[in-house]
């Protein structure tokens, strides 16, 4: 008993936003203009607003989590029953939300009004924020598997730098691994930001990648060991790994992840 109070005290305390999977309190506002949302502080660009339908969003600080949270799902119920349905929306995280005090959320005006009861759009708008509880939810690509896209930066041979775009499941990606397909030899890669990795020293194509990701008790490996990128890959070209992503990480997060999470 005393180890298994210990085990979720850390993983309590080792996880920097609390549990992920416990349901959260806050406000959500929306952006007037889908552009807002394609700058970013994930680096996704123009390419953001086609995520999900467009239901995408800033976060606070800490679920960016200085990018590493980037292209995570939640749910989002707003807590107003004559303005919204109790479905909510799910949204997908593609930026920061600068100064967010008590606000975690900026959503695209389509999420934000997905969240609205018949009729009640135009009152919604007007109300400008909403009082929300919401969750991180696993993510979901029936139709596109886990890629990798070349940043515009690359300079074949001499530098790479990739960004992940559609991981599902729950997960964060913590360590990224290039070999030539068929060597083990290895090399790492860094997080530059966000989803975007990158190496001063890519080995020669084709490049096959292994990476690690947060499993809760233990990182969980990844593999793409066939060919990702063609020896003459290209920036701005993106790359089917030919894996999907669906785990969800275990958390020590009793007791919120017992509590089922009701229906208004
Ligand atoms: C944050 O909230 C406090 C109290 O409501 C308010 O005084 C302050 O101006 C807010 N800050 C920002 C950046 O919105
Ligand atoms: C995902 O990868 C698998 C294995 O390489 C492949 O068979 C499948 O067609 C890919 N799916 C999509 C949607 O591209």
């Amino acid at each position: 008993m005393a180890i298994f109070i210990l085990l979720c005290s850390f993983f309590l305390f080792s996880s920097v936003n609390g549990c992920d999977r416990c349901v959260h309190q806050s406000k959500a506002a929306y952006y007037s203009s889908p552009q807002s949302l394609s700058a970013g502080a994930c680096g996704y660009g123009t390419m953001a607003l086609g995520f999900n339908g467009g239901f995408i969003a800033s976060g606070s600080s800490a679920l960016h989590r200085g990018g590493i949270g980037c292209g995570g799902c939640f749910q989002i119920r707003c807590k107003n029953p004559r303005l919204c349905n109790s479905r909510g929306v799910k949204v997908i995280l593609t930026d920061l939300v600068k100064n967010s005090n008590s606000t975690d959320f900026v959503l695209s005006s389509s999420a934000f009004l997905a969240m609205a009861r018949p009729g009640m759009a135009q009152e919604m708008k007007k109300a400008i924020t909403v009082d929300i509880e919401y969750k991180r939810i696993p993510c979901e690509y029936q139709k596109k598997n886990l890629s990798i896209r070349v940043e515009e930066k690359s300079q074949n041979p001499n530098y790479l730098a990739i960004k992940f775009l559609y991981q599902g499941g729950q997960t964060d990606i913590v360590a990224v691994d290039v070999a030539q397909v068929g060597s083990s030899s290895w090399r790492f890669m860094a997080r530059d930001y966000g989803p975007v990795w990158s190496t001063s020293r890519p080995p020669a194509g084709p490049l096959q990648f292994r990476l690690v990701v947060t499993g809760g008790y233990d990182g969980k490996w990844i593999w793409a060991d066939k060919e990702v990128l063609p020896a003459q890959w290209r920036p701005s070209l993106t790359y089917d790994m030919g894996v999907q992503i669906d785990d969800v990480a275990q958390e020590g997060c009793y007791p919120c992840d017992t509590r089922e999470w009701k229906l208004m």
